[in-house]
């Protein structure tokens, strides 16, 4: 038997990277899983994500594992997608227990992107991907978590959403991290009447594939934490394993860094 036997879920951004671990994750705790991503092959974007995968999607990874998969195409920032998602997955499978509203990301250079001369164009992108994706993924299930009175919930930060950048860059993915942290503390007040949890889980410069490429092309970023290394994707899905199992049974409102112990130079 495994920890979520019976339960569903839904991952947004799990096309690739930390996403598509977590949902593997998932399934292979028992759950069914709704794979949401504006591309659900985004891993072609990345050699070093392809490599990663067994199969031509997460959808049939899932489904390799022995789990229902649906999958999902659509812009997280698009509210009326995000509600048709959620009343598609709980038609077809009559439930919904999780939610990692995990799509967001940066755009733009550092330097381009510093806190006093922030262009509109890059704010209003990194707002919309990451905070309001965050809230109508959460809007999308609240529903049907409410009426069932149970849920789990969890939203991604970041390092960068706790502490600045030295040089202030990077200001419009810091500022929509932050914020997310935020709205869940509120979100956790506002659902725990239902049995509902929320957590944020902020990670540090963590290995995914997209990272890894990064990096081999700059290389010596961020290896400012306690433990002189980056996280691997697996050390963070343990995290999302613990705030979605019954683990986490009391535990709501809260953000927790996982980042090797990151004091500067946060991801
Ligand atoms: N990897 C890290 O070191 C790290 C550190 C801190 C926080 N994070 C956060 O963790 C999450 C996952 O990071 P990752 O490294 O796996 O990123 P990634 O870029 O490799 O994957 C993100 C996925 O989300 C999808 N996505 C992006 N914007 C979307 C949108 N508007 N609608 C639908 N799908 C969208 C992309 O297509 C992609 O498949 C992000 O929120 C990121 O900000 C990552």
């Amino acid at each position: 038997m495994g920890r979520l036997d019976g339960k569903t879920a839904i991952v947004t951004g799990a096309g690739r990277g930390l996403g598509r671990v977590y949902a593997l994750r998932l399934a292979s705790l028992g759950a069914d899983v709704a794979v949401v991503d504006k591309s659900l092959t985004s891993f072609k974007e990345f050699q070093a994500e392809a490599d990663l995968m067994t199969a031509g999607s997460t959808v049939e990874e899932i489904e390799n594992l022995g789990r229902r998969a649906l999958g999902f195409e659509f812009d997280v920032a698009d509210r009326a997608a995000q509600e048709a998602m959620a009343r598609a997955v709980f038609e077809a499978w009559g439930r919904i227990d999780i939610l990692v509203a995990n799509a967001g990301g940066g755009s733009s250079t550092p330097m381009a992107t510093r806190a006093s001369d922030l262009p509109t164009k890059d704010l209003e992108l990194v707002i919309e991907r990451n905070l309001y994706g965050t809230i109508f993924s959460v809007n999308a299930v609240a529903p049907y978590m409410k009426q069932a009175r149970a849920g789990k919930i969890v939203t991604i930060s970041s390092g960068s959403g706790g502490q600045a950048d030295p040089a202030g860059s990077y200001a419009h993915y810091g500022t929509a991290k932050a914020a997310i942290a935020m709205y869940t503390r509120y979100l956790a007040q506002d659902v725990g009447e239902y049995g509902i949890r929320a957590n944020c889980l902020a990670p540090g410069y963590t290995d995914t594939g997209r990272l890894l490429q990064l990096s081999a092309n700059a290389p010596g970023t961020a290896h400012q934490n306690a433990l002189r290394r980056h996280g691997t994707p697996e050390e963070l899905a343990n995290v999302v394993e613990f705030l979605t199992t019954d683990l986490s049974s009391f535990v709501t409102g809260a953000v927790i860094q996982a980042d090797g112990g990151t004091v500067l130079g946060a991801v």
